[in-house]
């Protein structure tokens, strides 16, 4: 019987990862399922605890759940542990849950490996305090860039993720505190481009030749990969292929393999998507 897995959030219905799963699945010739599930907010530990009653192997945890995902499994992956968010939970052999988070991983193996950005000694500006950049903020700062600063419409909040880093590489501001600062690779990890718009901040900051890249995706260029563009940036991408490669480290947990992101990449681009993925 094949394999049974899904993942689960709320909304749910225009979630990519059955379509990315099943790429993946066919292209490496696993038998498995991947299905979506509605989680409800009142009984989201509910809702795991039968999905895997039923044989389910593994899930990923989307919005607005990955927190709740963290305090209920029984272990957690060094990573996950430090970003107190899990996107995937893997049935052990002895039937207790591990948790993992590949946000953080998805991020710079689609800005390194598939666009070729070289970390080494750039000033990386993320935008946001939130939960996205919470959980990208270790792997971020393993790739060794030569400052990293969080700036967040409420300063405070940029302060403290800065601080818990205790590094003194990463710093934290207001988005009004970035007036003169020069950065080569501009992160967009806010919400705000979910309503249309973009975070405010200062025209200049992005340097000559630098980068920028929105973790949202849609079907429509998103308002910060425009943004980007107005600016002149010299890549301005969007979080889609971060999507499809933070799936690849979850098909490798669960499965030991790491599937060809590349051509998946290629399908959602080109919309060759039937249906609502
Ligand atoms: P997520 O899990 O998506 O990160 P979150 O934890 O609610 O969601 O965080 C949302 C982030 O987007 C926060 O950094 C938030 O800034 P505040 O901490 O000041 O609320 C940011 N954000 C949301 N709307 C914004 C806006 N209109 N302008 C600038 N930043 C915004």
């Amino acid at each position: 019987m094949a394999d049974k897995y899904a993942v689960i959030g709320n909304p749910i219905a225009h979630s990519k990862s059955p379509f990315i799963h099943a790429e993946f699945a066919r292209r490496t010739r696993h038998d498995m399922t991947y299905g979506r599930i509605l989680g409800n907010p009142d009984d989201f530990a509910g809702d795991v605890r039968s999905f895997f009653a039923a044989g389910g192997r593994g899930m990923n945890v989307t919005l607005p759940f990955k927190e709740r995902a963290w305090e209920l499994v029984d272990e957690r992956s060094p990573g996950a542990e430090r970003v107190g968010a899990v996107n995937t939970l893997t049935l052990l052999s002895d039937g207790r849950l591990c948790g993992d988070n590949t946000d953080g991983i998805g991020l710079v193996r689609d800005l390194s490996g598939n666009h070729g950005f070289d970390f080494g000694g750039k000033r990386v500006l993320l935008l946001g305090a939130g939960g996205a950049s919470r959980g990208v903020l270790p792997s971020l700062l393993e790739t060794g860039p030569a400052a990293l600063v969080i700036a967040n419409r409420t300063a405070s909040k940029a302060l403290d993720l800065a601080a818990a880093t205790a590094t003194d590489r990463v710093g934290g501001c207001g988005l009004e505190g970035l007036g003169g600062q020069r950065f080569d690779l501009i992160i967009n990890a806010t919400s705000v481009g979910l309503d249309g718009g973009v975070p405010t901040i200062p025209r200049d900051c992005l340097a000559v030749g630098g980068w920028t890249y929105d973790m949202l995706y849609g079907d429509a260029p998103t308002p910060f990969l425009r943004w980007g563009r107005e600016q002149g940036a010299a890549r301005a991408l969007d979080g889609l292929g971060m999507l499809v490669e933070q799936a690849a480290e979850s098909f490798f947990l669960w499965r030991g393999v790491h599937p060809s992101t590349a051509p998946v990449i290629a399908r959602l681009r080109s919309g060759q998507v039937h249906g609502r993925p």
